[in-house]
């Protein structure tokens, strides 16, 4: 295998540290929401916190394939919801900020001639689109059925683990 562009193994590097930065953010935010009693949304922010997980998993694989060194100290800074509603706000500007970046990567990517890399880029910004998506519905429902009745909607018991 050629060696790979040091550039390269850079922008997944950032991209590991956007999925460890979600995958705190959500697992906090997840357990706050239990504690509220919230504890169907906080099963939510549970699974997608999983998820991230996986996907910071998948790109340390990768950097190590690369022979590169998967910097797992960095953490983008983690802004905590005061609400349910703010979450979901911040869960949509986070997944909005990594689509824009990995569609940028991918972009750098291709301009490097690495297609290979820039596919991988695309496939995971269509995966934060996604959960993008699912953040703008659940605000919208928020605003057609007010906070009070969504947030009635979100009590249960079950506790994910
Ligand atoms: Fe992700
Ligand atoms: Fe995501």
């Amino acid at each position: 295998m050629q060696p790979v562009n040091p550039r390269i193994v850079q922008l997944f590097n950032d991209a590991l540290t956007v999925e460890l930065t979600v995958t705190n953010t959500y697992f906090l935010h997840a357990r706050m929401l239990d504690n509220w009693g919230l504890a169907r949304l906080g099963k939510v922010f549970y699974d997608l916190s999983i998820e991230e997980m996986k996907d910071a998993d998948d790109l340390i694989s990768r950097i190590l394939m690369f022979d590169g060194h998967p910097n797992v100290q960095k953490l983008g800074s983690i802004q905590v919801g005061e609400s349910a509603e703010e979450m979901l706000q911040l869960g949509f500007e986070s997944e909005k900020a990594a689509v824009a970046q990995f569609n940028a990567s991918a972009k750098e990517c291709h301009d490097l001639a690495d297609h290979a890399s820039a596919a991988v880029f695309e496939e995971m910004a269509r995966d934060e689109e996604t959960h993008a998506d699912w953040f703008e519905g659940q605000l919208e429902a928020v605003k057609i059925v007010g906070t009070a009745q969504y947030l009635a909607q979100q009590i249960g018991s079950d506790s994910p683990a």
